[in-house]
């Protein structure tokens, strides 16, 4: 976005109101910055990082500005989607987020059977950066298994030829490192529709729980319940495109 913005249209995509609404809210001298009201609604602003600490709105800090990435311990039983029936992801963050343009999406999805470390943005060459195949970004998952494995399973991931039901173009070679006769990390660089059961399936056997648990070199982190999600700093970011396998 430009380096500066007019008040009301800021506080609008952030969405805290329709312009009209937010510019009652500046005239009734609910906005202030670095602790004085401002009075006029279509002022412009210079939109720097430091704007969400000085600028606030009823007595709260500014949302986080546009370009923002969260990371997310999506829990079991919720849908990335912006608008099926039952829980979604999006009804765990604040409100106020849903009425954000540009909008925040998932990057990528995990089924609503599998929880793990779900990331989100309204930036959309990160959105594409991280999903993009080209970027060959690995994803970790912890598969627990309806069968043991048999011990070729690995072999198979890793050739570059395992073809999924209904597809015409192999996979991109997979890492699998087993736990236990039916525990294992499966790691992908592609995101394919579910793509880690399809390949369990694909070697006769049945994926009961599905976890994930790191993108590129990020961690979802211990201490992130699930159902709580946090803002990623630039660090954070970077972590994404550095390979770990
Ligand atoms: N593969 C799957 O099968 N499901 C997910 O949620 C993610 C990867």
């Amino acid at each position: 976005m430009s380096s500066t913005s007019r008040l009301d249209r800021l506080l609008a995509n952030l969405g805290y109101g329709a312009r009209r609404e937010v510019q009652q809210m500046v005239r009734a001298g609910a906005v202030t910055l670095d602790g004085a009201p401002l009075a006029q609604p279509d002022m412009r602003l210079a939109v720097t990082s430091d704007l969400q600490l000085r600028l606030h709105v009823g007595g709260a800090p500014l949302d986080p500005l546009p370009g923002m990435a969260l990371m997310l311990h999506k829990p079991l039983g919720v849908t990335c989607s912006h608008k099926e029936a039952g829980e979604l992801v999006y009804d765990l963050l604040p409100a106020r987020w849903r009425a954000r343009d540009p909008a925040l999406s998932t990057i990528g999805r995990l089924d609503k059977e599998t929880s793990g470390l779900l990331l989100l943005t309204d930036d959309g060459a990160l959105l594409h950066k991280v999903i993009s195949p080209k970027r060959h970004v690995p994803k970790r998952y912890l598969a627990t298994l309806a069968h043991p494995l048999q011990g070729e399973e690995g072999v198979r991931f890793a050739s570059g030829e395992l073809m999924l039901e209904g597809e015409d173009k192999p996979l991109a070679p997979a890492t699998l490192e087993p736990l236990s006769p039916t525990t294992a990390w499966l790691t992908v660089t592609e995101g394919r529709y579910h793509q880690v059961r399809r390949m369990f399936a694909a070697v006769g056997n049945h994926v009961e729980a599905l976890h994930r648990d790191r993108i590129g070199a990020l961690n979802l982190p211990e201490h992130l319940p699930p159902g709580a999600y946090r803002l990623m700093d630039e660090g954070q970011i970077a972590a994404l495109f550095e390979a770990r396998t």
